[in-house]
């Protein structure tokens, strides 16, 4: 609702791969509906740039055209999108030579906040944030934001991390990672510790255990050259799953400050035991029919042999006093059933049933979905309602956030509060850099193991729910992983 916008300070945020496919589909859709909210006015300005020689016309109209491809269906009208696409200036810069900087440099004023968006390779990275210091184009209070990938292991990572401090402070660098601006992230947040209710369970004594699923139905096609050589494992685990493993399992900080939150997700990485290879299914789809289509993992990468893996599950533990005896099982893949992420949260079954010979007792489930339909979600049992006696059965008590706050509008894309909280300089939905290096950390040994054995991943059907090892991985335990799409 616009009544609920709070402007930012006029800004200048330069985009550097201002022509690249995520600034399309993703940043310029964001930012202008930031600006057709009323959060931002005619004083800001975004800066695009790349390598190619664009006018600045060129580039505004190309944001047209990807606002009107990407950007929400909320009866935009061509005057909104003029107005966005008059605050657009272009200029084509060198990532790693001289041409342009000065041109560019003479584009930004001094009374703005400087905020540079990397959305490039990360092997740009470096030469940029390197650029932009020496030149005297940022500025001590200016602000760097780097996408995804942040490494592709520890020692990437820590590289990285030592060139950038060389011309950056941390509390400049803006890491993203998207899963964090997602809406169903942050009330999982609000959920534990602005409510009494859950944080007094939250442990286990009275968790059983926690599922984190994200689910995606879509392959690699278009991405298999990068994908390839990631795999589901650093593409989003390291990261994405990370992160929500962290707000689940996390102590509540004492404050809601970036540095107390983030202190607390490293304390939860710090905190997990190594995985053994035991512990983890990956799979690879084979297409649909058993892979006679030509649409399997194989095909969308291009590589015949690839042992990459498109889905992983991992039973993980949080070696503290709060969660010993509690496992998260997280798994995560490409061409399944259905588009679902979602966190369940198994509580232990009561101690004693009364009820012996009414029915089940169906253990409670607190389901925090964030996509799609963001909501959350408590199964409990309850009797049945009528006539015939005590008789149990499972009902949801349920929140789906669409109808309960309908007045919220439409929901906001995770980049819209990301780039949003980069200009507010409100760190605390970025990751930081040790937390990123404690995940690499993590994560270096599993890849290692499954390196090590040559073990290539187990093929799944595309449009199932996994390959059949993710379904032992939990049956062992006595556990049965939540459908996807069912
Ligand atoms: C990206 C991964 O970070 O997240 C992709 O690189 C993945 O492989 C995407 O598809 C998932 O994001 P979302 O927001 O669609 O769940």
């Amino acid at each position: 609702m616009v009544s609920r916008v709070i402007p930012v300070e006029p800004f200048d945020l330069v985009l550097f791969g201002a022509t690249g496919d995520l600034a399309r589909r993703k940043i310029l859709p964001a930012l202008f509906h930031r600006f057709q909210i009323g959060q931002f006015n005619t004083e800001c300005r975004i800066i695009g740039s790349s390598r190619s020689e664009l006018t600045a016309e060129e580039f505004r109209s190309q944001t047209a055209d990807a606002i009107r491809e990407f950007g929400q269906d909320v009866g935009t009208t061509p005057e909104e999108i003029a107005a966005f696409t008059a605050l657009l200036d272009y200029a084509a810069v060198d990532a790693r030579g001289d041409a342009g900087w000065e041109e560019f440099q003479a584009k930004l004023r001094d009374d703005a906040v400087r905020a540079f968006y990397l959305s490039v390779g990360p092997s740009l990275f470096t030469d940029i944030a390197r650029r932009l210091s020496q030149t005297g184009i940022a500025t001590p209070q200016s602000r760097i934001v780097l996408e995804k990938p942040f490494g592709h292991d520890l020692a990437s990572a820590q590289a990285l991390n030592a060139a950038l401090r060389e011309h950056f402070e941390e509390r400049q660098i803006y890491r993203i990672d998207h899963y964090l601006g997602k809406e169903t992230v942050q009330n999982l947040m609000a959920l534990r510790f602005a409510n009494s209710l859950f944080e007094p369970l939250w442990n286990s004594s009275h968790i059983d255990h926690v599922q984190i699923t994200v689910a995606e139905s879509i392959g690699v096609e278009g991405r298999g050259e990068y994908y390839d050589k990631s795999g589901a494992m650093r593409d989003m685990v390291q990261n994405h799953l990370m992160q929500l493993l962290c707000l689940t399992a996390m102590e509540p900080p004492a404050k809601f400050t970036p540095n107390a939150v983030r202190d607390e997700k490293v304390k939860v990485i710090e905190a997990l035991r190594p995985v053994p290879q035991s512990d983890i299914a990956r799979g690879q789809y084979r297409g649909t029919n058993g892979g006679k289509k030509g649409d399997s993992y194989r095909d969308h990468a291009g590589n015949a042999a690839s042992r990459t893996e498109s889905y992983i599950a991992l039973k993980v533990e949080v070696a503290n006093w709060r969660w010993a005896g509690t496992p998260f099982y997280l798994r995560t893949g490409k061409c399944l059933r259905e588009r679902v992420s979602e966190i369940a949260v198994y509580f232990r079954d009561p101690p004693h049933n009364i009820f012996e010979g009414s029915g089940t007792v169906h253990g409670n489930v607190l389901v925090i979905r964030l996509q799609p339909d963001e909501g959350i979600t408590l199964k409990t049992t309850i009797k049945d309602p009528g006539p015939g006696g005590m008789r149990l059965t499972g009902a949801n008590l349920d929140m789906t956030f669409a109808d309960e706050l309908p007045e919220s509008g439409r929901p906001q894309d995770a980049y819209e509060r990301l780039i949003m909280d980069v200009i507010r300089g409100n760190q605390t939905l970025f990751m930081r850099g040790d937390e990123v290096e404690a995940a690499w950390a993590w994560a270096d040994p599993i890849i290692a193991g499954w390196q090590e054995t040559g073990h290539p991943p187990q093929p799944y059907d595309s449009g199932g729910s996994g390959p059949d090892d993710s379904l032992l991985l939990i049956h062992r335990d006595g556990r049965r992983w939540r459908g996807i799409g069912t």
